[in-house]
């Protein structure tokens, strides 16, 4: 919107000045400081860097044929060593509000769309999900909606673990150990144990360490009795993730597992031998990274030396699947941090491989999350906390602060809304912290009504509906009929706030990094809160009543739409 039209104002000047400088690189950001202007462009110092110009003389030039009437800056000044620094006109930002649809945001679809494939969450089967899971999920989740919204297409495949050595011992433990009530009752709870169980026998037993592997090579065999048990533990386990998604609000487009790819292994790897991509080392095939500096060290092994192929070679599989599958723009892996290197040989492998720079391959990864103690995050006992238990949680403490708010709701409502506040109290924690640093989990300040947090912003959201409700008039009439207009100092800081909304958006998805719309949204929240303070609404005179609710109304569906990128949801009442 705005933004869009300064930058490209500022592209068509600089076409004039230096017309070899690539236009996309002209970007402009909000400016650090209000005292210098609504938005800056530090480009020019880039672009004329490496073109050897002068930086703050370029910039004077292309002020210079920036137009003056009839744009939407009312100034743009030369600055330090060459930034530009831009003010929007009050009726620029007046328009922009009201000229355009509420629910996009100001957000206009990219012009051009790219498909982006989005891995992420991931669990391994047959093991409950713990709290850990969350932020794959979460993260994941909402840079997918983030793509979306911004116009792109986006597939998602939740790559969850369904293969591998684990399984010998779990089919051993499910053939001698199981009890039938307790897989009933919490099958992925059961199968962990039976898990444990083995695989604790097998350090002392010879014998259950040598059934483990018969069963596991029989089930790699395709043996009828054990691919129906691992079979019946992939179901099981999956009924279990969807409950936890379907309370999570996540959806996948695909779930294809690593089993799915199992058929490929073997001939992928001895194409790469024959192609001389990889090389046999003491037994195992290996990659090699002689040229790349940060790999030269870190040799992938996409055979093992007993034969098995392992994580990486089904990640090149899936990688050569997609890429078969989809016309992808650019892949898109959520994991924790451990998994860089991962990541690093997988790309390096596939670069090597294909010889070709498409799609983009990006690892997003996370830090882990600390208990109060600055610890990592456990149960009191120290056992890993499952994330069934932590929604569980969640919702139970929202339904007392819902009960102290609200007392006279109905049960079913105040259940409701304390899912709302619970669970999206969970996930704007995680989400607000820098994804590559830990960050400590606190109930008392992810619940908390002040400050940046989930409830605080829902019920800013909450608060406009209550306005709405005492109003008491048409809105959607209002909405037809009227216009904003931005008079008053409070009015204009909102405004001036709300139409920074995309560029939230796009530093956001620049960097995979949804802290950044999770702060504009808590700067909006705080700025409706001023015009609250400083400006009667309903008491202010017929006009200007108006206008203010309509301001006050298009930021709360800003409020509500940007906490929907975030994957959380609001009420009406809180
Ligand atoms: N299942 C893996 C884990 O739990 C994560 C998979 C991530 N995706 C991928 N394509 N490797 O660590």
């Amino acid at each position: 919107m705005l933004f869009e039209r300064i930058e490209e104002e500022l592209r068509e000047a600089c076409a004039q000045v230096c017309p070899d400088w690539p236009p996309e690189e002209l970007r402009i950001r909000k400016c650090p400081s209000p005292r210098f202007g609504d938005y800056q462009s530090n480009s020019i110092m880039a672009l004329a860097k490496r073109s050897g110009g002068q930086a703050r003389r370029i910039a004077g030039e292309i002020a210079e044929r920036m137009p003056g009437a009839g744009s939407v800056c009312r100034s743009v000044e030369v600055a330090g060593p060459g930034f530009l620094n831009f003010r929007v006109r009050d009726q620029a930002v007046e328009d922009c509000l009201n000229e355009s649809d509420p629910e996009r945001c100001l957000v206009e679809p990219a012009s051009v769309p790219r498909t982006v494939l989005v891995d992420f969450s991931s669990p391994n089967v047959a093991k409950p999900m713990h709290v850990g899971h969350i932020r794959s999920t979460n993260l994941g989740d909402c840079l997918a909606r983030m793509l979306r919204f911004a116009g792109h297409r986006v597939i998602t495949d939740n790559h969850i673990g369904d293969w591998g050595t684990q399984f010998g011992k779990l089919i051993v433990g499910w053939k001698t150990d199981l009890e039938a009530a307790a897989l009933e009752w919490d099958a992925l709870g059961e199968l962990e144990r039976l898990y444990r169980q083995i695989n604790q026998r097998c350090e002392t037993e010879p014998d259950t360490l040598r059934r483990s592997r018969e069963e596991l090579v029989a089930l790699q065999r395709g043996e009828a009795a054990n691919r129906k048990i691992w079979r019946r533990m992939i179901e099981l386990s999956r009924r279990q993730f969807d409950e936890l998604y379907s309370r999570l609000g996540v959806t996948f487009d695909h779930t294809l597992g690593e089993s799915f790819y199992n058929d490929r292994l073997q001939d992928l790897v001895e194409e790469m031998k024959s192609s001389g991509l990889a090389q046999e080392s003491e037994g195992a095939v290996m990659v090699f990274f002689p040229e790349a500096e940060d790999l030269k060290g870190h040799p992938a092994m996409i055979r093992k030396s007993d034969g098995a192929s392992n994580y990486m070679t089904t990640d090149l599989a899936t990688l050569e699947y997609r890429c078969r599958q989809w016309p992808l723009d650019e892949i898109v892996y959520v994991t924790d941090g451990r998994q860089q290197l991962h990541f690093r040989q997988l790309f390096g492998v596939w670069r090597r491989w294909r010889q070709n720079e498409i799609p983009k391959l990006t690892h997003v990864w996370f830090g882990s999350i600390m208990g109060p103690d600055g610890k990592p995050f456990k149960t009191r006992s120290g056992g890993t906390i499952r994330l069934a238990e932590l929604l569980n949680e969640a919702e139970e403490r929202a339904r007392k602060f819902v009960e102290t708010k609200n007392p006279d709701l109905k049960d079913g409502q105040k259940r409701k809304i304390a899912a709302i506040v619970g669970i999206g109290a969970v996930k704007y924690a995680d989400l607000l912290s820098n994804r590559q640093s830990d960050y400590v989990f606190d109930w008392d300040t992810l619940l908390s009504l002040k400050g940046n947090t989930a409830p605080y912003l829902q019920y800013a959201y909450t608060r406009t509906c209550g306005i709405f409700r005492k109003y008491g008039g048409d809105l959607a009439h209002l909405r037809e009929t009227k216009r904003i207009r931005l008079e008053h100092g409070e009015e204009l800081d909102l405004a001036r706030q709300m139409i920074d909304f995309p560029l939230a958006l796009r530093a956001a998805l620049d960097e995979y990094r949804p802290n950044y719309l999770c702060s504009y949204l808590y700067d909006l929240a705080g700025r409706l809160a001023q015009l609250y303070e400083n400006c009667p609404i309903l008491k202010a005179a017929a006009e200007t009543r108006d206008s203010r609710l309509l301001l006050v109304d298009r930021a709360g569906t800003m409020i509500r739409q940007g906490l929907a990128l975030l994957g959380i949801e609001v009420s009406d009442r809180m």
